[in-house]
C-alpha cells in the first residue's frame, strides 16, 4: 500500500534529482525504488513502483504531478466528443518501460518475495480523467455518469479493456499477483456500483482468469459495497479500517481472502497503540487462511520508518511467520 515513497529518506533523496514520472519511466530507477522498502522492512511482497495514471497518456490524456498537489490533467474529459477521441493502445509498446522494469525487479528480488503488479479500475481512472485531478465530491464524474450514460459506459469499457491488456502484459513480464485499485469507488452506493461499474471491472478480472494469477481488488470507504466488489471479482478483497476486519470479511464471504486493514494514520502516533491495533486486526482475522495483513490505505509521508519496521516485525512475531 504505497510501501515505497516519501516516508523513506532514500526515496526522498532520489526525488530531489528525478521527478515521479522520470522514476516511473526509467526501469533502473523504478527497480531501485521498488527494492528500497524490501531492503528495509520485513515485507512479504514487493509492489511494482509505477503509477495508476500511466495508461492515461497513451490514450491521449496528458498529465503531470504537481508537487504537493498530486496529479494534474492537462486536457480533462468534459464532453462526449472528448471520450470519443480517446485511443486504445498496445501496452507492450507504449508502456514497454514498465514491463522492462518488471523483468529487472524480478531479477533483483531473486525469489526473496513475490512481486505485485497493479492497475487502476474504471471508476478511479475515469474520475481522474474527468475531474482533472483529485476531487472530494466527484461531481463532474457523477454528472457524466448520470447525464451521459452511453458515453460513460464507452469510457469505462475502454478503460477496462486497456487496463486488462496492460495487466496481462505485466503478468507475462513476470509479476506474481496483481492488485486492482478502485480507490475512490466508495463514493458510489450499491445500486450505482452495479449499474455503472460492476460489468466493467468484472471484464478486467475475466480477462485475467485464464492466467491463474492471484488478484486483489481494493477500494477505500467501500463498507457499503463490499459484496458488490466481491461480485465484480478478485481472489482477495481489500478493506479499509472503517469496518472491523471480521465484519468486512463476513460481508465479503469466507471463500475469498481479505487484505487489510490497519488505519495508516495510527502510524503517526505511539507505537504501543499501533501494535495493539495490529493485534486487534489479527484477532479479528482469527488465524484463518486468506488474510493479508496490510494497512487500509497508503503510508503517509510523515510516517516514521522505524514504526513501519516495528509493525512488520510485530505481525511476523504474532503470526509465527
Ligand atoms: O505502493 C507502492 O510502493 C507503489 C507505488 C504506487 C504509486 N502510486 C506511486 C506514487 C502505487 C501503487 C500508486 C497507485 C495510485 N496512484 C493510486 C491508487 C492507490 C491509492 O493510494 O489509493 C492513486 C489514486 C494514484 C494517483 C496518484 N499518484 C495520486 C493521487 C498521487 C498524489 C498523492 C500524494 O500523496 O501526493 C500520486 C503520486 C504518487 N504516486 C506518489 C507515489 C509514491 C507520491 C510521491 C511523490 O510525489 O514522489
Amino acid at each position: 500500500m504505497r510501501q515505497a515513497g516519501r516516508y523513506m529518506p532514500e526515496y526522498r533523496a532520489l526525488r530531489e534529482r528525478y521527478s515521479l514520472l522520470d522514476i516511473c519511466r526509467t526501469p533502473d530507477l523504478a527497480t531501485e525504488v521498488t527494492m528500497q522498502p524490501v531492503r528495509r522492512i520485513e515485507l512479504d511482497a514487493a509492489i511494482l513502483f509505477s503509477d495508476l495514471l500511466l495508461p492515461l497518456e497513451p490514450m491521449g490524456i496528458r498529465f503531470d504531478f504537481v508537487r504537493g498537489e498530486g496529479p494534474a490533467i492537462e486536457n480533462p474529459l468534459r464532453t462526449e466528443a472528448d471520450v470519443d477521441r480517446l485511443r486504445q493502445f498496445e501496452p507492450r509498446e507504449a508502456l514497454a518501460h514498465v514491463l522492462v522494469a518488471v523483468h529487472q525487479i524480478v531479477g533483483a528480488l531473486a525469489g526473496r518475495v513475490p512481486l505485485i503488479g497493479f492497475g487502476g479500475a474504471p471508476f478511479t481512472l475515469a474520475s481522474y480523467a474527468i475531474e482533472g485531478g483529485h476531487s472530494t465530491s466527484f461531481a463532474r464524474t457523477k454528472s457524466m455518469m448520470y447525464s451521459a450514460p452511453e458515453a460513460w459506459h464507452r469510457l469505462c469499457a475502454l478503460l477496462a479493456d486497456t487496463v486488462a491488456d496492460y495487466l496481462v502484459a505485466q503478468v507475462e513480464a513476470g509479476v506474481d499477483a496483481v492488485q486492482i485499485f478502485d480507490s475512490w469507488v466508495g463514493v458510489l452506493d450499491a445500486r450505482d456500483y452495479r449499474e455503472f461499474i460492476l460489468p466493467h471491472t468484472r471484464r478486467i478480472f475475466d480477462a485475467l482468469s485464464p492466467y491463474d494469477v492471484p488478484t486483489i481488488h481494493f477500494g477505500v470507504g467501500t463498507s457499503a459495497i463490499l459484496r458488490e466488489l466481491r461480485e465484480a471479482g478478485g481472489h482477495v478483497i481489500g478493506a479499509d479500517w472503517r469496518t472491523p476486519l471480521d465484519e468486512a470479511w463476513d460481508r465479503i464471504g469466507h471463500d475469498r481472502g481479505i487484505q487489510g486493514n490497519l488505519d495508516p494514520t495510527l502510524l503517526l502516533g505511539p507505537i504501543d497503540q499501533v501494535l495493539d491495533a495490529a493485534d486487534d486486526v489479527l484477532a479479528r482475522a482469527g488465524g484463518r487462511p486468506g488474510h493479508i495483513f496490510n494497512l487500509g490505505h497508503g503510508i503517509l509521508p510523515a510516517t516514521p520508518l522505524e514504526r513501519v519496521q516495528a509493525l512488520a516485525r510485530h505481525v511476523h512475531q504474532q503470526t509465527g511467520r
